[in-house]
């Protein structure tokens, strides 16, 4: 598989990677967390995958522990990237950055992951309560600890921040920014995909000119873009597609126009839909790798096999003309 490079680190990844998460969160429905999940990310290793995308909250703890069963057999094939500042309570969700909890949540993580360093330890919501130059001050110790190789911001919570006639990203940017003047930023996690184009504004340039890296998190649209959810078909209460404006059963409907475009484009080169949208997020600068989650191994092999998958001038203006998708959280 083609290899890319994380921001101006030497570190080194396959072109796609592999998202966890869908293993022990977000997705309870269809949830495979036993002996099925190690399969899939054994699978993955096999097909070239390098970086696994996980996080401490993930489970929580569930999927880090799976992922350290791997790193303890296959560490040197396998680039981990892991998250901290997010604690999962009875009933919300809650960030801490405090300095003194970010190197215990380190720790932790270590343990789980039955490694001695993080490739990419990522932030995964700046606390409001907490400067972000004391949160990122303290992962950078790590990095001086040789705990953690590269720091890494997620920028998903970047809607709940967004000021009206703001850009999407342009408080995240200005965050990074910021914690830039303390520690570089090796790579940003943000969504981009087909559907979600937001990023190619702002944050995608902005990485590209700053030497960083970016992870590019929900690439498949959480399912969608593969072509293989029915509109109608429901989710259970966990799923966040439950709650998620694009996946009512009036907005799969009306989407499907993308589905199709994709399946055109990818008929010409007998792709997937999903292979198509992974092929066009690579298409985004060499400086993006997209993690796609799974947790069924076919479908980590078939993600696998979109790095191949090359798009010509012609393909990405068919994608670049269908439709924008509806159904908007604004
Ligand atoms: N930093 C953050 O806050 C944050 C937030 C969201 C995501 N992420 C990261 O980004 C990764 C990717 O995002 P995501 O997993 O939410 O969304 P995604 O990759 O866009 O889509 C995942 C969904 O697509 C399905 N899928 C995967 N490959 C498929 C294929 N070839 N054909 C048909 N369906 C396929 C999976 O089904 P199954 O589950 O049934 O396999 C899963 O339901 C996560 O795993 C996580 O590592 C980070």
């Amino acid at each position: 598989m083609e290899r890319r490079r994380i921001g101006a680190t030497a570190l080194e990844v396959g072109a796609i990677g592999l998202g966890c998460m869908p293993m022990h969160w977000a997705y309870t429905a269809s949830q495979q967390s036993g002996e099925g999940a190690l399969r899939t990310v054994h699978a993955a290793l096999d097909a070239g995958v390098s970086l696994l995308d996980t996080a401490d909250m993930y489970g929580p703890f569930t999927n880090e522990l799976l992922v350290g069963r791997v790193l303890r057999q296959r560490r040197s094939e396998a680039f981990v990237s892991t998250k901290c500042g997010l604690l999962v309570g009875e009933q919300h969700i809650v960030a801490n950055g405090r300095p003194g909890y970010v190197k215990r949540a380190c720790d932790a993580s270590l343990r789980r992951l039955q490694t001695d360093v993080i490739d990419l330890y990522q932030l995964h919501r700046p606390d409001p309560e907490v400067p972000v130059e004391e949160t990122w001050g303290a992962m950078a110790e790590l990095v001086a600890a040789g705990k953690v190789r590269a720091l890494g911001w997620c920028a998903i919570g970047a809607r709940t921040q967004r000021r009206s006639g703001a850009g999407l990203y342009d408080a995240t940017v200005r965050q990074l920014e910021r914690v830039q003047q303390v520690f570089p930023v090796s790579c940003v996690q943000a969504e981009l995909s087909v559907w979600s184009r937001e990023a190619l504004d702002t944050l995608v340039p902005w990485c590209a000119s700053r030497g960083v890296g970016l992870l590019a998190a929900m690439p498949l649209g959480n399912g969608f873009l593969s072509g293989t959810l029915t509109p109608g078909q429901g989710f259970e209460p966990e799923d966040i597609r439950a709650r998620h404006p694009r996946f009512t059963a009036e907005m799969m409907a009306a989407n499907q126009p993308i589905v199709a475009g994709l399946r055109r484009v990818g008929r010409r080169h007998g792709a997937t839909a999903a292979q198509v949208a992974l092929a066009w997020v690579l298409a985004q600068g060499r400086h993006v790798v997209p993690v796609p989650g799974t947790k069924k191994a076919q479908w980590a092999v078939q993600n696998a096999a979109a790095a191949e998958l090359r798009l010509g001038e012609e393909d990405l203006a068919e994608i670049a003309a269908l439709p924008r998708a509806l159904g908007s959280w604004d």
